[in-house]
């Protein structure tokens, strides 16, 4: 079943990925390729799959390049054309279909994901809505937030993607406590920004999938700065657990933290692997290469 109820999905990609530096320097880390796609194709193909027929962006600076890719480009096309290259007139043109609409908003200075969620609301307003964080890359039979879209329509709260991480790594995730467990799905009762693992109220943490209600723009206008002296979307969150219930779902899938350089290159590998024309000689290269390699 696809939801109808979810129009608009927000990608925040206002962030400056001082973690790739320098190749984010003057380009955005949201188009790092996975194999032969920005990883923001990943993100707008997951929500497009999801229903979603409003692409809001935030952007920030040294992000134009986001919005040309989801632009149309008449003069590559008319070339791809001219060389009777359809395939790849078809990649390039079947990027957003006809159907669905961009839009992009700045966010003035990068003061936090909060902040970017928040600079939605002109656009969002009172409608519930996905956030999806492209550096989290989930490779899943469903996508992922289709899976969790079937979760909203149900109960008609905000939805909260979670998985289990090492409990030395909670420091890197907001992480949630839960209860009243039922298969993938229970309701968060806590949530809490970047804990220490002393202080963390579990291991599940909350990844790079919301779906959210509008109120949750009501929270973040009152959300002051936080963990790392930025506004952050887990406070608004917290407050927002006061008044409605948020469930967490723990997504079936693999996630891959292309924000992080290892994790970048685990699916590049992955996705490489898997792909339909590398697969095979990609493949044998790289049983060639384990055969020479040792672990230090
Ligand atoms: P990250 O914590 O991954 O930060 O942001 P970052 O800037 O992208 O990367 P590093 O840590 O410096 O390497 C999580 C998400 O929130 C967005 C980012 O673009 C990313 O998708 N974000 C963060 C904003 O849009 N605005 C902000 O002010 C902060």
């Amino acid at each position: 079943m696809t939801t109808a109820k979810i129009q608009y999905a927000v990608f925040p990609v206002a962030g400056r990925g001082t973690r790739f530096l320098p190749a984010t320097k003057a380009s955005p880390k949201e188009m790092l390729p996975i194999v032969d796609k920005p990883l923001i194709q990943y993100a707008a193909e997951e929500v497009l799959s999801a229903g979603v027929s409003k692409l809001v962006f935030i952007t920030g600076s040294t992000k134009r390049a986001i919005a040309d890719h989801f632009d149309t480009d008449h003069e590559l096309e008319a070339e791809l054309e001219q060389q009777g290259k359809e395939e790849l007139l078809q990649a390039v043109r079947g990027i957003v279909p006809s159907w669905a609409s961009c839009i992009f908003i700045r966010q003035s200075s990068p003061l936090g994901l909060g902040h970017a969620v928040l600079c939605a609301k002109p656009v969002v307003g009172n409608h519930p809505f996905f956030v999806h964080l492209a550096d989290d890359l989930i490779d899943s039979p469903v996508a992922c937030l289709k899976q969790m879209a079937q979760v909203y329509d149900e109960r008609e709260s905000s939805v909260l993607g979670v998985e289990t991480v090492p409990m030395e790594e909670t420091y890197k995730y907001g992480i949630v406590a839960t209860e009243g467990r039922d298969g993938r799905l229970s309701r968060v009762t806590k949530i809490v920004e970047k804990p220490k693992p002393v202080n963390a109220p579990s291991n599940l943490a909350v990844v790079g999938r919301y779906i959210l209600t509008g109120r949750i723009f009501e929270k973040l206008e009152r959300t002051g700065r936080g963990a790392g002296g930025e506004i952050q979307l887990t406070d608004a969150i917290a407050d927002l657990l006061a008044d409605e219930a948020v469930y967490a779902y723990e997504f079936e899938g693999k996630r891959y933290d292309c924000g992080s350089k290892l994790g970048y290159l685990q699916a590049t590998v992955e996705y490489a692997l898997k792909h339909e024309a590398l697969g095979t000689p990609f493949r044998q290269y790289l049983s060639e290469l384990t055969g020479k390699l040792s672990v230090k």
